[in-house]
């Protein structure tokens, strides 16, 4: 029997899976068992025409392939080259101790060349973590190489690879990827007036809060939600590698580019269940893993489907989100920004006194009811963003530019990551409340105002967060009254609410 290694995913872990190979007497006859799903199933005939590309015909014989554990469902096209070299190496083509010594993953042309597959970077870390080497398609040997010290080849096709083993041809080790450039994000001068939206802004950015941006149509929502990238600080080293890991696995790491910038998503309002909390046909990670670590924008929040929204509750609470399949449950990271923009009704203009539609404002809260209240209690920060005047329109200044905001983000992200050590979580949003001290006087007002604003539990921790990042920006070690108040003051403002 012969053997090659590769692996399933689960999440972003890297099962190992032993590809076993056996020719025994009999019918001449290919199976393939051990849960394959059908894109699995093919890789026969795109091993058989790879074969038969470069002159080579499988035995006359019986030959079972069966995918060793039997219990974990096996998905994708990456199974291809671990068949390809588990049957070369039966075949006495390729020796067989030496195939045994590698993981590898990749897909076959019919013609023998091999094309690129999601899941190399956490198939490295798991073949470093197996002592293997990795053998993926060239292109992704840079991706590969980020899991550190492991032997990688990453050959262009089937015929290369075994040059190299029969050492007629050597693969030269590929050159570590670099990091992926942040997309450009415009500036925040662009933005004039709109303070208390701007304010709300930078509080989000510097811990990590929720935000919700309710406004009339063209107030500059968008425009102020497009602009949160630029204040973000990068990731830290073992960030980028998680979220770098999540976009392998989705197959959306560009050219095996670390990802080192928090990452923007804004899936459009049309996005199903599965496209946003992920799973569907196959399992794979959705918009709020895509997210993870960075910003998840939803544009008209109250148009996307209810199912979809309610969906979000699990990964908001746990920073986790689970997607069941036929066989087991995959958990994939999610922990994200939510930041949420709507009008505060269909017509967009509830409470403008000259433009509100005669259903006012009882189609405000019809609008509105579409978010469900559990949803909206894990907003943070919510802003009602008022339009800018004509005049500071065509005769204010400049709004403050990105940079000097963002410096003080990074500021004020530094003193929380120097409180909260290196095993703690990243920033406000995510800590535990008993941590948070507050003066006596903002005790007080944070107790009466529980009770006064009906606030819930969940209110009140949020709360005390957001007053613990506002306190940080202050550069303030405790935090006071004033801190608590400016929190209180952006939690649920909906009009009509
Ligand atoms: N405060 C502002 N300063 C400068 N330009 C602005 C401002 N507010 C709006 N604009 C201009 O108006 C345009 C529309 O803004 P934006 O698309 O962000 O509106 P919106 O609030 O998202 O509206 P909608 O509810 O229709 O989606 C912007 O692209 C910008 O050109
Ligand atoms: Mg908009």
């Amino acid at each position: 029997m012969a053997i090659a290694n590769t692996f399933a995913f689960s999440g972003i872990e890297a099962v190992p899976v032993e590809v076993q190979v056996q020719i025994a007497p009999g019918q001449p006859a290919l199976a393939l068992v051990g849960l394959p799903d059908k894109a699995v199933g093919e890789a026969r005939e795109r091993v058989r025409a790879a074969f038969a590309a470069m002159s080579l015909s499988l035995p006359l014989k019986r030959v079972l392939v069966n995918l060793k554990p039997a219990d974990i469902l096996k998905e994708g096209s990456h199974y291809d080259l671990p068949l390809a070299l588990g049957l070369l190496a039966a075949m006495e083509v390729l020796p067989r101790d030496e195939i045994a010594g590698y993981a590898a993953l990749g897909e076959l042309s019919l013609d023998g060349s091999l094309n690129p597959v999601a899941g190399v970077l956490p198939a490295a870390i798991g073949a470093s973590a197996q002592e293997l080497g990795l053998i993926c398609p060239a292109g992704q040997g840079g991706e590969a190489a980020w899991a550190g010290r492991i032997e990688v080849l990453a050959p262009r096709d089937l015929i290369s690879l075994i040059n190299h083993f029969r050492g007629t041809q050597v693969l030269t080790p590929p050159q570590l990827a670099g990091v992926a450039e942040g997309r450009p994000c415009p500036d925040m001068r662009d933005v004039k007036g709109m303070e208390t939206a701007r304010r709300a802004l930078e509080i989000a950015a510097a811990g990590g809060h929720n935000l919700l941006l309710v406004g009339p149509p063209g107030a500059g929502k968008s425009m102020l939600a497009a602009r949160l990238p630029g204040l973000l600080p990068d990731l830290d080293p073992g960030c980028a590698l998680e979220v770098s890991m999540i976009h392998s696995v989705a197959g959306l790491l560009d050219g095996g580019r670390l990802v080192m910038r928090p990452p923007f998503r804004e899936p459009h309002h049309s996005a199903s269940q599965a496209a946003l909390s992920g799973g569907g046909h196959r399992a794979r990670p959705g918009e709020v893993s895509l997210a993870h670590r960075g910003v998840l924008f939803l544009d008209e929040l109250p148009e996307f489907p209810r199912q979809a929204l309610e969906s979000l509750r699990q990964p908001m609470e746990t920073g986790r989100t689970t997607v069941s399949r036929a066989a087991a449950h995959v958990t994939y990271p999610a922990r994200f920004q939510l930041v949420a923009a709507m009008n505060p009704c269909r017509c967009g203009y509830l409470g403008d006194g000259g433009r509100e539609c005669g259903r006012a404002p009882r189609c405000g809260e019809d609008y509105q009811n579409r978010v469900s209240g559990p949803v909206l209690d894990r907003i943070d920060l919510a802003v009602d963003v008022q339009p800018a005047t004509a005049a500071e329109l065509s005769h204010a200044p400049p709004g403050e530019p990105t940079a000097p905001i963002a410096a003080r983000v990074a500021k004020a992200r530094q003193i929380q990551a120097e409180r909260f050590g290196a095993d703690g979580p990243l920033c406000n949003a995510e800590a535990d409340p008993h941590t948070i001290r507050l003066a006596p006087d903002a005790q007080k007002l944070l107790e009466q105002a529980m009770d006064k604003l009906r606030l819930s539990p969940r209110g009140f921790t949020r709360t005390m967060r957001v007053g613990r990042t506002i306190a940080d920006l202050a550069g303030a070690d405790v935090v006071g009254r004033v801190h608590i108040a400016e929190a209180l003051a952006f939690r649920h403002r909906m009009p009509g609410r």
